[in-house]
């Protein structure tokens, strides 16, 4: 395989986490097995963009839609959140990750919120990366919540509407204090964004596996990180613009 330039790494990997009960059907499991099993590939990308040097990687974990779900499901990955995130605290603190989230997460059940509290204050001194999950999050809900609380300011005297710019209107979001995506991988094959970081995907680079979750290994997150290196990013310049400035 290829080796990957160090110099030309994503600062800021998001993934969609696709495919845990498709994997599992496929082996006559359950889909809270292939939930089950999705975890220990979570724990490998973890590992992988701690090892390479990528400062924040994004998980959507859990969207606002997927409380439709059956109620034993969702109360199975809402226990499989917790679990995971006793099981790996000593893991964070031991390589300087520092946990985060964002969605609405006063709605996640009680014991999981004090769970994912304690684990972000605990972890907040970390500084080598940053590991965002994506929990009852919505990227409509999002923007919908910033304009929400841009109006209250507006009303209380603290914006000005000419104060509202693209930087002021991201400066509202979950993600305010965090770069935008430059990767976002989706697994399992499905072309679409499912209601993920809408604003801040604007000049992302997508990458969609047919792999299921499940199986998305080490291998197969570094043929993602390659194949992101041989794109060209435009940001709406012409090529030769582009080939022009990293001449310098
Ligand atoms: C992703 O796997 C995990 C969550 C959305 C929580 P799915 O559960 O969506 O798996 P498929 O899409 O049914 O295969
Ligand atoms: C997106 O997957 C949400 C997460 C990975 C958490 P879904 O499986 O919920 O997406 P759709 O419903 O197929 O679009
Ligand atoms: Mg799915």
């Amino acid at each position: 395989m290829e080796r990957l330039n160090p110099d030309k790494l994503p600062r800021h990997v998001a993934v969609i986490m696709d495919g845990n009960g498709r994997w599992a059907k496929k082996k006559g499991l359950t889909r809270i097995a292939g939930h089950q099993k999705g975890i220990d590939s979570v724990r490998n990308v973890v590992r992988t963009s701690r090892e390479l040097g990528i400062r924040w990687l994004t998980l959507y974990a859990f969207s606002e839609e997927n409380w439709r779900r059956p109620k034993h499901e969702v109360k199975a990955l809402m226990n499989l959140l917790n679990r995971f995130l006793k099981a790996e605290r000593k893991e964070m603190l031991d390589n300087g990750i520092r946990l985060n989230c964002i969605g609405q997460v006063e709605k996640l059940p009680p014991e999981v919120q004090k769970t994912l509290w304690q684990t972000i204050e605990r972890t907040s001194q970390n500084n080598d990366m940053t590991l965002t999950l994506a929990l009852s999050y919505g990227g409509r809900q999002e923007i919908l919540g910033a304009v929400r609380n841009m109006l209250k300011d507006i009303e209380e005297g603290t914006l000005k509407e000419k104060q509202i710019t693209e930087d002021r209107l991201s400066s509202y979001l979950y993600t305010a204090d965090m770069p935008d995506p430059d990767l976002l991988i989706r697994t399992s094959g499905e072309y679409r964004i499912s209601n993920f970081l809408l604003w801040q995907i604007a000049y992302t680079e997508i990458y969609i596996t047919p792999t299921l979750w499940p199986d998305f290994h080490k291998e197969r997150y570094l043929e993602a990180l390659l194949d992101y290196q041989k794109r060209e990013r435009r940001f709406g310049s012409t090529g030769e613009q582009i080939a022009r400035h990293t001449k310098g």
